[in-house]
């Protein structure tokens, strides 16, 4: 079944918001647990607007199940990874203005320089997963740079205006992740995902496993952060069978 990655980067949003100890993504990290989640997934900015190094060392030795960390190609943040270690870690663009990850990265452009990223983490043993867009020759060229996985983006999905454009953004994700398996990757997914457009995804992509965020934290505030977990693994369940 689709393991769920919750990505707990909003709650050291708020913690930043006052430069402050509360909330503490550790304590995030333990609730969610007990929802239910299979993995925590967090994202060390260069420009560390939410989540800062220590969350990252201390989620290294509390987090049992899955630890996956995304980052940029930076060297400051790959000797960051070498060194803690995370279970996966999920190569994604980042540029200092944007509000969160924009497009997916540009495997093809820079093959080479990726792959020899994604072999400097292999050798740790760490999972290397490229975030892209469902194009064939972005996919195409994680395999060549030697990736573990691909996380295909679903914003695209996730904000077509209208339901027809929505099913055909589905179709392009359903055959990039067909290729993707085809080719021998493993394929995760996420951006965007909410309880309300979830279903289809989980029902058709089959992915590995969907990280998802904002909404999870949005309801968390609501309802808390164990209960909006469970919610959203319930969905799973029901959309897997
Ligand atoms: N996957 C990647 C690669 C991301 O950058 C993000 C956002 O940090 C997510 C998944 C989660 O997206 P959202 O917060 O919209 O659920």
């Amino acid at each position: 079944m689709t393991e769920l990655g919750v990505n707990i980067d909003h709650v050291a949003t708020v913690r930043q918001a006052r430069r402050t100890f509360e909330p503490d993504p550790v304590g995030a990290a333990f609730a969610a647990d007990r929802g239910g989640a299979d993995g925590i997934t967090i994202h060390l900015r260069e420009d560390r607007r939410h989540i800062q190094d220590r969350d990252l060392e201390l989620l290294r030795k509390v987090v049992f199940t899955k630890l996956n960390l995304e980052m940029a190609t930076s060297e400051e943040i790959i000797r960051i990874a070498l060194r803690t270690v995370p279970d996966q870690i999920t190569l994604v663009p980042e540029k200092r203005q944007e509000v969160t990850t924009e497009g997916g990265l540009d495997v093809k452009s820079q093959v080479k320089k990726l792959a020899k990223v994604v072999s400097r983490l292999q050798k740790k043993g760490i999972v290397v997963s490229l975030f892209i867009d469902p194009e064939s020759e972005q996919i195409e060229a994680s395999r060549d740079a030697g990736a573990d996985a691909i996380e295909l983006h679903t914003g695209e999905y996730a904000n077509a205006p209208r339901a027809k454009r929505q099913m055909a953004e589905l179709n392009r994700l359903v055959r990039g992740a067909d290729k993707a398996r085809d080719i021998g990757l493993i394929v995760n997914a996420g951006h965007g995902l909410t309880y309300k457009n979830v279903g289809p995804i989980i029902r058709e992509l089959r992915a590995a496993e969907l990280n998802i965020g904002h909404s999870i934290i949005a309801r968390a505030i609501f309802v808390g952060l164990e209960e909006a977990v469970r919610q959203m693994k319930e969905l799973i369940v029901q959309y897997s069978t």
